[in-house]
């Protein structure tokens, strides 16, 4: 296959495909500026499955679309910045970005439709994508679309990829799907609640489909989910994004197992799980702040069980506890001392990465930079 990439990598193999430093975006939301994304840290390696997750509204579905530099305007970047293949996404010229959504980044939604036309053949979205990318002739890009509806499990690929979306299942629709997003061969997948509309069953095969994809194809995926007990099972690192930021981050099996923020442990207290059937669930009570709200302290501080006068007014910083196992709250120290009678405290700060380029970074509610910074000045 020939992939022509039309600008220079700066970044190396053992770099992250997906890179999102200290991101903020801004959106022109017609009454006023709102910020739905205040500060996003995460990277996501090849092979690797990061799962983004969080209550609705908490800015997923635009920091997962940032990654194409989709709704852009209205939508801007405010501070911060994001690389995929080393390609800085905010400063990205026309070819750039042509090269970008398909070829180096591909995207699912939550409804196939998002991804396929109602009124073409499933398969040509996927014949197209690989035509885009690949510069093969129709029946090359026809064969390789084949290849992959098999290798994506599609029955019978051929008669699949020759129906209208509606004449396939809802899993089908989204194997297809993925499968025009894979057609340029990406290095990296952003998935935005692909499970969402399928059945429990459907789903998680879908799930195992993505973990099989990363595993065999060194494929990056950015998973954004409600559904935690899928992460549990096949994401290998996850963030928890609250009112923009992300909150938490850790490998799934260390967050599943001890989450260190009290959003994250509310989140996890609030599902579900059979080994506590019968006791009540947790819910935080009150509403997260708007995206057009400025938050001076924590975001959490008016819903967290645990807060202290201080919250409101100091900003947590995003800080390494354990190992890979990141968290912005103020009292992380104070409490896990007293709950594992040990000192605790911030293991290493985030490194600086140079290299992704940032544009005017200013204080914001997790990173490093915005400590001890009161005042906010996100809306
Ligand atoms: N284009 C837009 N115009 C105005 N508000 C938007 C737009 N996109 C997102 N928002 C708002 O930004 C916030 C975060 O949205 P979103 O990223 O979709 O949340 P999530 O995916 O976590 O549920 C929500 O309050 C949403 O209403
Ligand atoms: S900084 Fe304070 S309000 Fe925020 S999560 Fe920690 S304890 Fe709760
Ligand atoms: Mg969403």
């Amino acid at each position: 296959m020939t992939k022509k990439h039309t600008t220079e990598r700066y970044s190396t193999d053992d770099e992250p495909v997906l890179t999102i430093r200290k991101l903020g975006i801004e959106i022109d939301a017609g009454n006023g500026p709102i910020t739905p994304v205040r500060d996003v840290n995460l990277t996501v390696a090849a092979g690797e499955i990061h799962a983004l997750v969080g209550e609705s509204g908490a800015g997923k579905s635009v920091t997962a679309r940032s990654t194409l530099r989709l709704g852009m305007p209205p939508a801007r970047i405010l501070r911060g910045g994001l690389a995929v293949s080393g390609v800085d996404v905010g400063n990205a010229s026309a070819d750039e970005l042509r090269e970008l959504r398909g070829g180096r980044a591909g995207m699912v939604f939550q409804e196939p439709s998002g991804s396929l036309n109602p009124g073409r053949r499933a398969g040509i979205a996927v014949v197209e994508a690989i035509r885009l990318h690949t510069g093969l002739s129709r029946r090359q890009a026809w064969e390789r679309a084949l290849e992959l509806a098999a290798a994506l499990e599609l029955r019978d690929p051929e008669r699949s990829l020759r129906s209208y979306p509606h004449e396939l299942s809802g899993g089908m629709q989204q194997r297809v799907a993925i499968a025009a997003a894979l057609g340029g061969d990406p290095a990296l997948l952003v998935a935005d609640e692909p499970t969402t509309a399928l059945d429990a069953r459907v789903a998680e095969g879908l799930l195992e489909l993505l973990r099989r994809l990363a595993r065999e194809r060194g494929l990056a995926v950015l998973l954004v989910t409600h559904d935690l007990a899928g992460v549990a099972a096949y994401a290998d690192t996850v963030s928890v994004m609250y009112a923009g930021c992300v909150v938490e981050q850790a490998p799934a099996a260390r967050l599943f197992e001890a989450p260190l923020h009290p959003y994250t442990q509310n989140l996890l207290m609030a599902q579900p799980v059979p080994s506590r059937r019968g006791e009540a669930l947790w819910y935080t009570s009150g509403p997260a702040p708007e995206p057009h709200e400025s938050v001076g302290g924590c975001p959490y501080a008016a819903r967290c069980p645990i807060a202290e006068e201080s919250c409101a007014r100091i900003r947590p910083v995003f800080l390494e506890y354990r190992e890979r196992q990141r968290c912005a709250c103020t009292l992380v120290p104070k409490y896990v001392s007293a709950l594992l009678g040990e000192e605790w405290g911030p293991a290493l700060p985030l490194p600086a990465r140079e290299h992704v380029p940032l544009n005017g970074v200013s204080p914001n509610c997790g990173s490093p930079e915005g400590h001890g910074s009161p005042g906010g000045d996100d809306a």
